[in-house]
């Protein structure tokens, strides 16, 4: 097969080595894509291109069997979101209409559930984010949900947790550069999922999902703020985050405000997904070996 990565970046190259390794025929389309030497390693074709330009994606006039949505607006503010995801959104699938694609994955995101009750959500709680960046993340979905409802684009959608492994995990650089804060209570749940797990579950939607479907990309067991750093602590032997003071500022975080559980159960049960890392202490577990060998020295991990 024939496969396009668009936005080929940490989990676009991951899934690329996945499908290079697995005989396939895999593009990468980015801004910076001749400047990754990561791409031509994997065995991935980089392609110099930007998603806003509708022009950068006509030139591509090959057929594709699927094409994947992994593009990210590379930490930009509100403008960037409605750039890169949703005007991304509308050329990718203005594109990819009559050319007899597949299937077609979207990566959106949890943050676009807006629950703070620390409750289990699934793809048919509310989706009431309360940003503008999540809002326009929920408009982006509709983009490819509603082409696949008129039968234009056999499109998919993915909310994924917090990613990790190696090289990142927000909250766990910001433990070991010793500048996390344990959050009151316990701290909320936190939601994530390992990068290669990601890579499965496209592959899987791709293979077994249905068109215009929502799925949920998280590992098995959400934990909660103060759990995960009380964990880190026991493994690396560094002293527990002390707790936030009262009114100090929260850190930043996109899904900082919320609070809840996300489930997997449709991902597992409809497209036969396992994660490879149920949880973070599995997942996280050869980064820590890292910072332990010196591999990863704390001073550097910020
Ligand atoms: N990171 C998380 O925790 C998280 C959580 C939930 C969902 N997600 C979603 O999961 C997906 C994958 O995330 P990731 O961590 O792999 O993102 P990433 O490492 O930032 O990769 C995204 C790639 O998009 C490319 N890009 C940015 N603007 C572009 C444009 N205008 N045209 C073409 N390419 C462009 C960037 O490369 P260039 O700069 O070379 O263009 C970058 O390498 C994204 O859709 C993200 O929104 C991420």
């Amino acid at each position: 097969m024939r496969v396009l990565i668009v936005g080929c970046g940490y989990v676009g190259k991951a899934l690329g080595r996945q499908l290079v390794q697995g005989g396939n025929e895999v593009l990468g389309f980015r801004r910076n894509a001749s400047e990754d030497p990561e791409l031509s390693a994997a065995g991935i074709h980089p392609i110099t291109g930007d998603l806003t330009r509708a022009a950068d994606l006509d030139s591509l006039t090959m057929p594709f069997d699927w094409v994947v949505d992994t593009v990210s607006s590379s930490r930009g503010g509100v403008e960037a979101y409605r750039d890169v995801y949703l005007g991304g959104a509308r050329n990718l699938v203005r594109w990819a209409e009559s050319r007899g694609i597949r299937g077609l994955v979207y990566t959106s995101s949890t943050s676009v559930y807006g629950q703070t009750d620390g409750g289990w959500v699934h793809e048919e709680s509310p989706a009431e984010p309360a940003g503008e960046t999540g809002r326009l993340l929920l408009e982006t979905e509709q983009v490819f949900l509603q082409a696949a409802r008129e039968g234009r684009v056999p499109a998919t959608v993915l909310r994924v947790g917090g990613i990790y492994g190696p090289g990142r995990g927000h909250l766990f650089r910001q433990f070991l550069a010793g500048e996390a804060r344990r959050e009151p209570n316990g701290g909320r749940w936190i939601n994530m999922i390992h990068r290669e797990d990601v890579a499965d579950a496209i592959v899987a939607v791709l293979g077994r999902g249905l068109t215009g479907r929502l799925y949920n990309v998280v590992d098995d067991q959400p934990v909660r703020q103060g759990d995960f750093l009380g964990h880190l602590s026991k493994e690396t032997g560094l002293p527990l985050p002390p707790e936030a003071a009262p009114g100090e500022p929260a850190p930043v975080r996109k899904r900082g405000t919320t609070d809840k559980r996300v489930s997997n159960r449709r991902l597992r049960e409809e497209c036969g997904w396992v994660p490879r890392h149920p949880d973070f202490r599995a997942g996280y577990a050869p980064e820590i070996r890292r910072f332990l060998s010196r591999e990863l020295p704390a001073a550097d991990a910020g």
